[in-house]
Formats: C-alpha cells, structure tokens, sequence
C-alpha cells in the first residue's frame, strides 16, 4: 500500500514538474518527459544515473541503500529477489528526484526454471521452443523484480577452444540472427515495459567470439568484410527485434578496444544502425582500458569510454570519479554525459519504470512465501525444450533407445552432477531443483529398476585443473573430486558393467569447464575419463555414451569405441527426465549440431561455410599440394547440421521451378522428405546456397533457410521453400549489401553435408 502511495506522488510530482515548465504532455510524451527530468538534474545526480553496480553478498546494504537515495546509483545487478529490490526501490523513491533504479540479471537460459545451454537451445532448431523458454525465463525473472537481462549472448563462435562458446548460438551466422531475433521477442514480450518482460541487452558488442586462439578476454583482428558478413548480422537482429540494451564487448577490434571504439559505438550501432539503446559496459571494461595500453590513466579511460559512447559503467568507480573533473576541464562536453544520461533514462521509461518503479516488485503482501517453491517453476516446459535440444550423433545395431526391462550399468562422474546439469549460466537456479541423469533413469525405470550406478572416474585427474574449476568456491567445491585412487573407480564402474545387459556412462566437462575464462588447449574429454571409457568398452557391453559438456569435443577414439553417443550439453532443471525419455524411446531425438564437431583441436577452425579456395582438398584424390593437413583425414568428424533420429528420413525429387531467377521475382525450391523408418519423428530439412562465382569470393555454402518437420513413420511430405534475390544478397569489397548475377547452387540436405543440388541463375 505504502509503495503505491509513494509511486502516485512521485507520478504526480513528475508531472508537476513538467507541468511548472510548460512543458507538453508529461509522462506520456517519453522525451519530453525525459528532457524536462535532465533540466532538473545536477552534474552529480546525472553521473549517478551512469554508475550500476553489482551487489554482492557481502556488500553493506545500508551504504547502499543512503547511495540511492542521494542518487548515485542508476542501477543494481545480481540482487535477484523482490525483498532485496524493495528497500532499493524505496531508497531511490526518497531521493530528490526520485528516478527508479532497475535491477539487472545474467539470464541467459532460465531464471529459476533452468533450460538448456544457450549451444544446446540452438541445437533443437525449433525456434518455437527457443521462443518458449525465453519467455519463460522473462515471466520468472519479472517475476522476481529483474527488469533487465544481459542476453542473448550472439556471439558467432568459430573456435571452441573458447569457454563461452556454451553461451551462445554456435557458428552460423543465419542461425545466430534467426535465434537472436527470437530471443529478444522472448525476453520483451509485449514490449520491455510489460509487467512480465524483461529488457533484452544483446551482447558481447562486438565480435567477442572471435578472440585470438580461443582465449578469452583477447584480441580481435578482422576484415570489414568478415565482420559485416559473418560476425555483425546476429547483433543487427537483436537490434532489429528491438532489443532495449547492448553489452559491449571486453575484447578489442583491429586495435581499438571495444569499450573505446567510437566507430563501433557511434558510426555504426548508432549512426548505420540507429540503435537509440542503452550501452553498457561490461565488468570493469572501463578501467580495463588502461591495461589494454589505449589509456594513461583512469581519467583518460574515463574520456574514451563515455566519448566512445558507453552509457553506463559496470562495476567500476571511473565515471563517478573522473567525469566531473573532465567536465570542468572542457575535456569532454556536457552533451557527451547528457547523451549517455538521456540513454539510462530511456531505458527506464522503455521498461516502464517511471509509470510504475514497483511494476515488477509488487506489493511485499504479494511476495512469494517461498522464492524456490515448486510452484513457481515451469518443469514440464523445460523438459520438453530440453529433449528437443539433444542430438543423437551415433547409433550402431540400434542400440539406443534401451529397453527399460534390460539391467543397465549407469556410470561416470557426470551421471549424479545437479549443478553440471544446469550449465554454465544458471541464474537462480538450485542444484536441489535439478533432475540428474540417475534421477531421471530411476523415475522412467520405476519400482523394477535395475539400475546400477557405480562413479568410475572423477571428472579430471588433474590438481592443477581441478583447483582452476573450484577457484572461489574451496569450501564447498563445485566439482566435486572422489578421494579414491583412480583405478579403484574404474574396477567398481566395470565390475557394474558386467553385472549389466548395457552400459550408459556419463562423460564430459563439469560446466565450469565451458563457462567465461574457461578456454582449453585440448578438446578432448578428460583423460581419467577416457581411461574410464577404454575399460568399460574391454568388458564388450554395448556401451552408451551421454554427454555433457558446452562445446563439440573431439570425439575421435569415442566415436570407435561407443555404440551409440548421445549429445546432451548442459540441459537444465529437468536435463535428466529429458535425458531418460531419449534413452528409453519415450522421445525420438531431432536435434542438429549448429556447429561443427572437429576430429581434432589441431583443425580448428572447422566451420562449414568457409570461402572457396584455389586448391581446395577433394575427397578421393591425392591431397599433395591441396589446402589440409597431411597427417589426418580432411573433414569434421560431425558436420555442422549433423544429428540422428531413432526412425530414418530420405530426401528424394529435388526441384527448383525454375532454372532462372528475376532481381523482384521468386524461386521455388522443393524436395520430399519421407520417413522410411518405424517411428514417427522430426528432422531438420536445410537449405544452403552458393554463390558460385562473384566479386569477390563467397563461401562454399551458406544456411539460408531450414524447417523442421514432424512425419509418422512411412509418411511423405514436399518440402518448399522460397528463394528471391534477398536470399542471395552479401557485402562486396565496398561493403555494398547487393546480389549479383551469375549461377547459384541450391542444396538442400539434413546436414550440410549430405545433401542435394540444383542450380539456376540471377539474372
Ligand atoms: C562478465 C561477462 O562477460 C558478461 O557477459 C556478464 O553479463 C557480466 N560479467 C555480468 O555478470
């Protein structure tokens, strides 16, 4: 009742205020509103509008709370619960201007209801389903006062040496955009300023996936054209979608620091793309740019950043600190900061925060008894995305699904792992929320189970590795490390096998393993667990693996040694229900890689749609003086696009309506699909083009369309999709957008690399 009270005043005060200048319609006209307010603000109380701050456990939330009040603070994050929001929000309702504050959260697949890594999500290619879980995310994190997300994470990830390849999308630039575009409809719903919305800031601005070697926080040296070609697209469709916010990347561009880059910020966010947003840095970027050697100092860094465009500073003390003295100095301008304060205020009132601070708070008498409770989790929801999102890369003899009558041998350090289950970016989810594999096993086998589970390996062998994963949190260690000796583990997991009919053993990364400053030399699964997988393969059970890890592996002597792989990522609250449904049939598996699975760390990069070259490798002919490498197989070990079902499909009468294509005309490109297997199932139809000769070379393929498809088994369906000119368009050396005549290639495929051709010309 209280807050209600003190909203009417502030509206009405607000109003006032605009009123007293003659200022036209007050909170409805959103810039008028928003000039009137800045008149009225100090140098101090704007620079507050610049500061967020992330709040810890630790932090004194009395100094905080006197820091609103005196307007110093424009935003909060990591304070995810109505309780802990209220007192902020009061604290900014007593300030003299009483600007609302608005609390921000990393949710980036789920808020209190875990769903699949972002990689995994990408994996189902059902954009409905993506959709679904990000709406959801939206209505629980609203729910739990968050009025912004720093998601989607777009990043195009080439090189999965990179940690944070988990968080985003995978390594196509069409299905990157598709999915960007439908996360922040997700995230905003009917409009950022719904009370079940969140505001979508995308992120990392720009090009953060293709830092050098795969180490994070590193450089980033890129042509214009593979940047507006293959990187940018995906930001551009979460901006197009209208996300509210972008994250600014912490890596540098051809020498500039993204935080510093006033050509990424100003000429092409703002000016080319006309992003009115909010520009946030990331973590501590601001006085990163000293060490990046771009700034002498904390005052320079603070010059480049807000010059550059950078709105609002996470988590550092520099604007607050310098801005006044450059001010003073004439060594920024006021327009400079009035920009960036114009940006923060806008974002406020996109998220609907003037008209209403408590919009997403509520009342205390509304506030759940229980935060975790059961009832506020949408399990079912995540269940069936999260099944969606599995891909099934092997299965010799049919040995998947299992029978639920055979005696299963379930091992590996990954079988009982809650907290792995939920994956790199689990917001608020709880480890004691999560189903795990065993769990999930147990539930689908019911009172006869037979099941028997034995650990088998730890998840490393190495000190070193395992100290790295547990940095932060020694008292209770999140990877968790059995004492006893290695061998012992693999006797008792073996001895498990024996006794069993099959044997599931589940391997891979502890999440921490694929997560931010997480890069790897070495794709491989851990060696203690290899050693697991080579002794369980000796005792000649049909042998199954299930994966858990957040970018491909290298899966080479996996690939031999197992009868059926199933890759499961990271997949959320309800990972191991959904894991058990694939495995006993109760869900026909229909996810595909969207991203390449190479043969070994040394091939990277791997992905599908790289440039034409003079001397390409041709399979089946000698390789001397060919573009590969002499001393392994050219090729990925699983394509991009690449996934099994339990029931077969074939592609047959590939057709386009036409052999040639007007600039304003339209093409027809169709080809039956039919399930010849048993089962009813889902697969994903692809649609790639070349563009064979151009202006400047063109890749060899490029995804420019997909559809899944649902056909009972023995059923027949035509397929079509429509080519114009759009389809064809790319950036040539002057960065012109264009199609240009010449022959396309159309291949349609349920991979990208199986697939048929056909041809026909732009005229
Ligand atoms: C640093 C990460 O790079 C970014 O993605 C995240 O949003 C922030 N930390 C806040 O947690």
């Amino acid at each position: 009742m209280k807050k209600l009270c003190l909203l009417g005043l502030f509206v009405s005060l607000a109003s006032q205020s605009v009123l007293a200048d003659n200022l036209p319609a007050p909170i409805e006209n959103k810039d008028a509103f928003i000039s009137n307010l800045m008149k009225q603000m100090t140098l101090d109380e704007k620079i507050g509008q610049l500061r967020l701050i992330s709040i810890g456990p630790e932090m004194p939330r009395e100094m905080i709370r006197k820091e609103i009040a005196a307007g110093n603070i424009g935003g909060t994050f990591n304070s995810i619960t109505r309780d802990e929001n209220r007192p902020m929000q009061d604290a900014a309702m007593r300030s003299r201007l009483k600007i609302p504050m608005f609390f921000a959260y990393d949710v980036i697949h789920g808020h209190r209801t875990i769903f699949p890594i972002p990689l995994a999500l990408a994996s189902s290619w059902d954009m409905d389903a993506i959709y679904h879980s990000g709406r959801i995310a939206a209505k629980e994190a609203a729910a739990d006062s968050l009025d912004i997300t720093f998601a989607p994470m777009v990043d195009i990830s080439r090189d999965p040496r990179w940690g944070r390849t988990s968080e985003g999308f995978g390594e196509d630039t069409y299905l990157v955009s598709r999915i960007a575009g439908v996360m922040v409809k997700a995230f905003q719903g009917n409009g950022a300023n719904a009370a079940d919305s969140i505001m979508a800031s995308v992120k990392h601005f720009a090009l953060y996936g293709a830092v050098e070697g795969g180490r994070d926080y590193n450089t980033v040296d890129m042509s214009p054209l593979k940047m507006y070609q293959d990187y940018l697209p995906p930001y551009r469709a979460a901006i197009d979608a209208g996300a509210g916010g972008v994250m600014v990347a912490l890596n540098s561009i051809n020498g500039v620091p993204a935080t510093a880059n006033t050509w990424l910020m100003n000429d092409l966010l703002r000016k080319e793309w006309g992003f009115k947003g909010l520009a946030v840095s990331d973590h501590g970027a601001i006085f990163e740019l000293i060490k990046h050697g771009v700034a002498k100092d904390g005052r320079e860094a603070a010059k480049l950043a807000i010059k550059a465009g950078i709105d609002m500073s996470m988590n550092d003390s520099l604007y607050g600190k310098e801005l006044p003295g450059l001010l003073k100095a004439g060594e920024i301008e006021q327009s400079d900061i009035d920009n960036a304060v114009r940006e923060v205020l806008a974002a406020k009132y996109d998220m609907g925060l003037f008209k209403d601070p408590y919009l997403r708070i509520g009342k205390a008498e509304d506030d759940p008894a229980d935060t975790y409770a059961e009832s506020r989790m949408h399990r079912s929801d995540a269940r069936d995305v999260a099944r969606r999102s599995l891909v099934l890369l092997e299965n010799r003899n049919q040995t998947l699904p299992l029978k639920k009558t055979a005696k299963i041998a379930l091992v590996g350090p990954l079988a009982k792992a809650p907290i792995d289950m939920m994956g790199s970016w689990a917001a608020a989810g709880r480890p004691a929320q999560s189903v795990t594999l065993f769990d999930g096993m147990t539930r689908a086998l019911g009172a006869d189970s037979k099941l028997i589970y034995a650990r088998g390996a730890n998840i490393t062998g190495d000190k070193k590795v395992l100290d790295y994963l547990n940095f932060l949190n020694f008292d209770a260690p999140e990877v968790v490390d059995d004492p006893r000796p290695a061998q012992v583990l693999i006797d008792e997991a073996v001895k498990a096998a024996k006794d069993a009919d099959v044997v599931v053993a589940a391997v891979g990364e502890s999440r921490g393993m694929s997560h931010e400053s997480s890069s790897r030399t070495d794709l491989n699964i851990p060696a203690s667990q290899r050693e697991l997988i080579k002794a369980l393969k000796a005792t000649g059970k049909p042998l199954v693996l299930v994966l858990m890890n957040g970018r491909p592996l290298a899966l080479l002597d996996e690939k031999q040694q197992a009868d059926a792989i199933l890759e499961t990522w990271f997949s959320g609250t309800e990972g191991g229900n959904a894991i058990a449904d694939v495995l006993f049939g109760d869900y026909n598996p229909s996810g595909k890689l969207p991203i390449t699975f190479p043969r070994s760390v040394g091939q990277i990069p791997t992905y599908y749609n790289h440039l034409s070259i003079g001397r390409p490798f041709t399979p089946g002919k000698p390789g001397n003086y060919t573009s590969q490498y002499f001393d392994d197989t050219t090729g990925p070990l699983y394509p991009f696009g690449y996934g099994l079902s339990y029931t077969e499909f074939s592609l047959s009468d590939m057709a386009l309506s036409s052999t040639t294509l007007n600039k304003t005309g339209k093409l027809d490109a169709s080809v039956t699909l039919e399930n010849t297997g048993k089962r009813d199932g889902e697969t994903v139809v692809q649609l790639y083009i070349q563009d064979v000769t151009g202006s400047i070379i063109r890749p060899v393929k490029e995804l420019k369309n997909f559809r899944k498809v649902m056909l009972k088994a023995g059923e027949k369906k035509v397929i079509h999709f429509t080519i114009t000119e759009d389809d064809l368009k790319f950036f040539n050396a002057q960065l012109k957008y264009a199609a240009e005549p010449g022959k396309f290639n159309v291949q349609i495929g349920l991979d990208s690399q199986e697939v048929k051709q056909q041809s026909f010309e732009l005229l």
